[in-house]
């Protein structure tokens, strides 16, 4: 890798904390939970009981250093998880209020979404006043719920699939008063619950989950519509219904849930499953069901490009306007029929964590495509093609961009082709690819004077970008990038008052080529670069990959044994102080190792062998023989992650 550090910052300049601001559109996609200080460092805006109170993610930074951890970090910021909670509770609360809705809102958070301990810890703590309560897909997560929620009054509901086992649990929790919800996914789920019911003498809450013909836009649209996986059709419903009739406990069905998706980007779409959906709920009404609940699952999306459209990771509609339209669908369609308003319950998942973790890293390295020295003239003796490209070289203008492009590519393979068999030497091809790349830059530099340009023209900003080498992993750390080409606000955290003058994508460290970020979201559209600037000599360079609270920890694993990383959640305080509440300590290599089942006391012994072996045979000494042991040792207690 070519290592590029310039001695001085760029120049200030005119460039401004604004201008950063607009470029990586902080103030689009982060609802003001971030934005940058006029030192042009990113700032979390938090509330601290009513005060507004900002800090430099910059100075946590620091304070992560001292404390002897290095990056990367999952940092969390304790205060904007409980916002989410308040805020998501509250905008419930008003629009009940302002329709006059009679009954109340209840959120449960999916543990799946981010089942770290300290994220459910504080969702069950904060949460209690709003009696968020914790929904749970299997036995591991509802054994976390019962273990959690300490206010009886937060739902417990339990999807997915249901053996003996977690049914008894469930039934446990309803005998000590916890309103602990079985959601049947499928048929066979119904005669466990009835006969463990009966053997324990426990009566258990049942709610059904149907399979809504209302399909979503975004990613998540197949969680909905006939085909989906999940969920009982019409007809299943009609046999629960005659089961627990025989079983004389259809006083039992009380909850009819749904999910139409995850980030569900157009508010039309929720709207209409909404909709669906309060008919299945009359429907067994109609049937002689008590009922009472409606979980309306997940789906309230995050604007991750700010863009707030109706794209895939965006979101035409804000969280008011989410929790009116479907007060209003709710009351629309129960007034007519005179059916009781029954509790709102949702799922909401990214929407409540997504902003308060964010994945910081250092950068450490860059690669950029600049040419090689090229001479102010060939040789006499230089070979045809080699002329004729330095001749495009010095031909090029607005106007003649797509030939100049198309001859200099022409001539650049003429000499590899003449090296393939042997007629062009080492240096001449290194000359024609550095004349070769000189002419795509300046194309590049004329491309926004040209009249119209190629797809092929088009691309390349981002063939010609630099490569900025980040010590993370991207399997560990943002798997849905690579999985689902998620996008998520990425920028620097700090000299956002200094311009940013190179276009980069980002690498990570794993030895694999989908180790990438090249979508970002910038000014409205996805651009394949990134604007960043470049590095300073002695200086670390950090970026904030934000917004990625949900899922991404859970779904993480150890593509080239990069483990998991450092964790840290701070709370800010009134007076702007910061306490380090949680520190935990990624993965060890060690730790890795033994995930893979590797035993790395075994490994060390294996290694002492190997080690001993080589001074019996003379190629080392004792003293060199201790030391190779001791770095194996310390490695393996060692980060997994790049060390400065
Ligand atoms: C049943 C159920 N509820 C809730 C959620 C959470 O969805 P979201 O994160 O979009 O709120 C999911 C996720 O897909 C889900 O499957």
């Amino acid at each position: 890798m070519a290592m590029e550090k310039t001695q001085a910052k760029a120049k200030k300049s005119h460039w401004t904390a604004d201008d950063s601001a607009a470029l990586f559109g902080i103030r689009d996609w982060s609802l003001n939970y971030f934005d940058i200080s006029e030192q042009g460092d990113v700032i979390a805006h938090v509330d601290c009981n009513g005060k507004p109170v900002s800090v430099s993610l910059l100075d946590i930074v620091e304070g992560i250093k001292e404390r002897g951890l290095d990056m990367p970090v999952v940092l969390r910021i304790e205060n904007l998880l409980d916002q989410r909670i308040k805020t998501l509770n509250e905008a419930f609360a008003t629009a009940i209020k302002n329709s006059d809705y009679q009954n109340h809102y209840r959120g449960v958070f999916p543990i799946k979404v981010n089942q770290q301990c300290h994220v459910i810890e504080e969702i069950a703590n904060y949460g209690a006043k709003y009696h968020h309560g914790l929904e749970a897909g299997s036995k591991a997560e509802l054994i976390i719920a019962l273990s959690q929620l300490q206010d009886h009054n937060s739902l417990i509901i339990c999807n997915g699939y249901k053996d003996a086992a977690f049914v008894d649990l469930g039934l446990y929790a309803r005998q000590m008063g916890i309103p602990c919800f079985f959601v049947l996914e499928t048929l066979a789920e119904l005669p466990i619950i009835i006969e463990r019911s009966k053997v324990l003498g426990i009566e258990p809450l049942v709610g059904v989950r149907i399979r809504l013909a209302s399909m979503v836009e975004g990613h998540w649209n197949e969680d909905s519509g006939d085909r989906s996986i999940f969920g009982l059709s019409t007809n299943a419903l009609l046999t629960v219904i005659e089961q627990l009739k025989q079983a004389n406990m259809l006083h039992c069905l009380q909850m009819l849930h749904c999910h139409l998706g995850s980030q569900i980007p157009n508010i039309r779409n929720i709207r209409s499953g909404v909709l669906e959906a309060c008919q299945f709920y009359a429907g067994l009404v109609e049937e002689g069901a008590p009922m009472g609940y409606l979980d309306l699952g997940g789906g309230l999306a995050v604007d991750y490009e700010g863009t707030q459209t109706n794209s895939t990771h965006s979101m035409n509609y804000k969280l008011d306007e989410y929790c009116s339209n479907i007060i209003e669908t709710l009351k629309e369609s129960f007034d007519p029929l005179g059916i009781a308003h029954p509790v709102i319950v949702s799922e909401s998942g990214r929407a409540l964590v997504a902003y308060s973790s964010m994945l910081l890293f250092n950068i450490l390295d860059v690669r950029d495509h600049k040419p090689g020295n090229i001479p102010d003239s060939l040789p006499e003796d230089s070979l045809d093609q080699l002329v004729n490209l330095y001749a495009v070289m010095q031909n090029i203008q607005s106007n003649n961009l797509q030939e100049c492009y198309n001859d200099s590519l022409y001539y650049r393979d003429e000499v590899r082709e003449l090296f393939h068999r042997g007629q062009a030497s080492l240096r001449e091809r290194a000359r024609a690819e550095n004349i070769n790349l000189a002419v795509l830059k300046r194309i590049a530099e004329l491309l926004p004077q040209a009249k119209r340009i190629s797809p092929e023209l088009e691309d390349l900003p981002e063939l010609l970008s630099d490569i900025y080498y980040g010590n993370f992993s991207l399997f560990q750390s943002l798997p849905d990038i690579w999985a689902l080409d998620q996008v998520f606000p990425v920028m620097p955290i700090h000299r956002l008052n200094e311009e940013p003058t190179r276009n980069a994508v980002i690498a990570d460290i794993t030895c694999d080529c989908d180790g990438k970020v090249d979508h970002f979201s910038s000014q409205g559209t996805i651009s394949r670069t990134l604007k960043l600037h470049p590095l300073c000599e002695n200086e670390e360079y950090y970026l904030g990959v934000f917004l990625v609270g949900a899922y991404q920890e859970t779904l993480g694993d150890l593509h080239n044994l990069f483990g998991d990383t450092n964790v840290v959640s701070v709370h800010i305080n009134e007076d702007g102080s910061f306490d380090f509440v949680r520190e935990f300590q990624g993965d060890s290599i060690a730790d890795v190792l033994s995930y893979v089942e590797y035993d790395p006391k075994i490994m060390q012994e294996q290694f002492r062998r190997i080690a001993e072996k080589a001074v019996r045979d003379g190629k080392i000494s004792v003293a060199m023989r201790q030391k190779m042991l001791l770095a194996f040792r310390e490695n393996l207690q060692g980060s997994t992650y790049f060390e400065r």
